[in-house]
C-alpha cells in the first residue's frame, strides 16, 4: 500500500515556522505526513495535536509518530470540532501554528473496499468517517434526478452533469447501483465518447462530486476555519491546502472577510460596526507545487496553499 506523499511540504513547515515549545494542529491528519515533519522540525518539545474523521487513519498515523510520544495528541474527529478538540479534549487554550490539508489521502483513495475509486471494483461507500453518515450507496440510488445533477455540477464542475443524473436515474431504476465499476460505468457512458477526456478518468469529477455530498466537505469548511482562527494565538499562523475551486474560493473570500473586518456597506463613508481585520493573509496569490513536485507526485496537480498569520484578537 501507498503512503501518501505529503503536497506542499517546504512551504506548509515554512509558513508555520515550526518552533520548540510551540503547539501545532494537524486537522487532516492522514497518514501524519506533514504531521511528522512539524514535529521534527519543532524539536524537541514542540506539541503536534492531530485530528482526522477516519478510524483507518489515525490508526496509520498514531502507530508511525508513536515515537514522539507526550508531543502527540491524536483524536478521532471532525475538524469541525477544532475549538472542541483543542480546548476540551487535548486541553490547550490556544495554539500556534494549524494546518488543514483537505480531502482523501491516497491510502483511502488506494484501499478499495472503501469505495471513492473508480479504478478498483467495490461497494459504494465514500465516507471518510464509517461509522456514521449516508454512503454514496444510498445517495446514488434516492437522491432524485435533480439533486443529483445538482450535485455532480456543483461539486465536480461537471458540464456532463444533466446527462449523467439522467442515466443514473435510468440505470437504477433497472437495478440498483451498489458498485463503483457499475457507476463509472454508467458516467463514462453518459458522456459523448467525443468529450470523453483523455487526460482524466471521464468519471473522476463525478467521483469527486458524491465524495464530496457523502462527507458534507463543503458545508462544514467555513465554520472549521473560523473557530480555528479562534484558537490561534497572535502571531500564529494557518495554512490551508485544497485541490479545488470550490474550496480554493471559499477559503481565499472567508481570508478576506476576516483579514477586512469591518462588515459596513461599501457606500458609507465611515465604518460604524468597529470591527477590525483579525489576520493578515500572507499569500497574495495560492502557493502552487512545481513542475518537479507534479512530477514526483502527480495528486500535488491541483493543490493550492493558502497561509494567514492572526495579528488581533
Ligand atoms: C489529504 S489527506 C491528509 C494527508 C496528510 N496531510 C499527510 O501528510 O499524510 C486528508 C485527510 O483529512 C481527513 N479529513 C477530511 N475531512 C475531514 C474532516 N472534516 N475532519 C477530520 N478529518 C478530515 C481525511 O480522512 C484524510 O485522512
Amino acid at each position: 500500500m501507498m503512503v501518501h506523499i505529503p503536497v506542499l511540504l517546504n512551504e506548509v513547515i515554512n509558513f508555520l515556522r515550526c518552533e520548540p515549545d510551540n503547539i501545532y494542529v494537524d486537522a487532516n491528519l492522514g497518514d501524519g505526513g506533514h504531521a511528522e515533519h512539524i514535529l521534527k522540525k519543532s524539536l524537541p518539545t514542540g506539541i503536534l495535536i492531530g485530528i482526522d474523521r477516519d478510524e483507518d487513519s489515525i490508526k496509520f498515523a498514531s502507530d508511525r509518530l508513536s515515537s514522539y510520544r507526550e508531543r502527540v495528541h491524536i483524536f478521532h474527529d471532525n475538524f469541525k470540532n477544532i475549538k472542541d478538540v483543542v480546548s476540551g479534549r487535548a486541553g490547550f487554550s490556544k495554539v500556534d501554528g494549524i494546518l488543514f490539508d483537505l480531502g482523501v489521502s491516497t491510502r483511502q483513495l488506494m484501499t478499495a473496499e472503501r469505495g471513492f475509486s473508480f479504478s478498483q471494483d467495490a461497494p459504494l461507500d465514500m465516507r471518510m468517517d464509517r461509522s456514521r453518515g449516508v454512503t454514496a450507496k444510498e445517495i446514488v440510488n434516492n437522491f432524485d434526478e435533480e439533486k443529483l445533477r445538482g450535485i455532480i455540477h456543483k461539486y465536480g464542475e461537471e458540464k456532463w452533469a444533466k446527462k449523467i443524473a439522467r442515466a443514473i436515474v435510468r440505470e437504477r431504476g433497472k437495478m440498483p447501483v451498489d458498485t463503483t465499476s457499475r457507476l463509472s460505468d454508467i458516467v463514462v457512458s453518459a458522456i459523448p465518447p467525443a468529450h470523453r477526456s483523455q487526460r482524466i478518468h471521464p468519471a473522476t469529477k463525478t467521483f469527486q462530486a458524491i465524495r464530496i455530498a457523502v462527507n458534507g466537505e463543503i458545508e462544514i469548511l467555513e465554520d472549521a476555519i473560523r473557530d480555528a482562527i479562534d484558537v490561534l494565538n497572535i502571531e500564529g499562523r494557518i495554512c490551508i491546502i485544497s485541490y479545488h475551486s470550490l474550496e480554493d474560493r471559499i477559503v481565499k473570500n472567508l481570508f478576506r472577510e476576516i483579514e477586512h473586518g469591518c462588515i459596513c456597506p461599501h457606500d458609507i463613508p465611515k465604518c460604524i460596526c468597529g470591527r477590525k481585520g483579525v489576520i493578515k493573509i500572507l499569500t497574495k496569490k495560492p502557493v502552487t507545487p512545481s513542475e518537479e513536485e507534479v512530477r514526483r507526485n502527480p495528486r500535488a496537480r491541483s493543490a493550492k496553499l493558502r497561509a494567514a498569520e492572526k495579528i488581533a484578537n
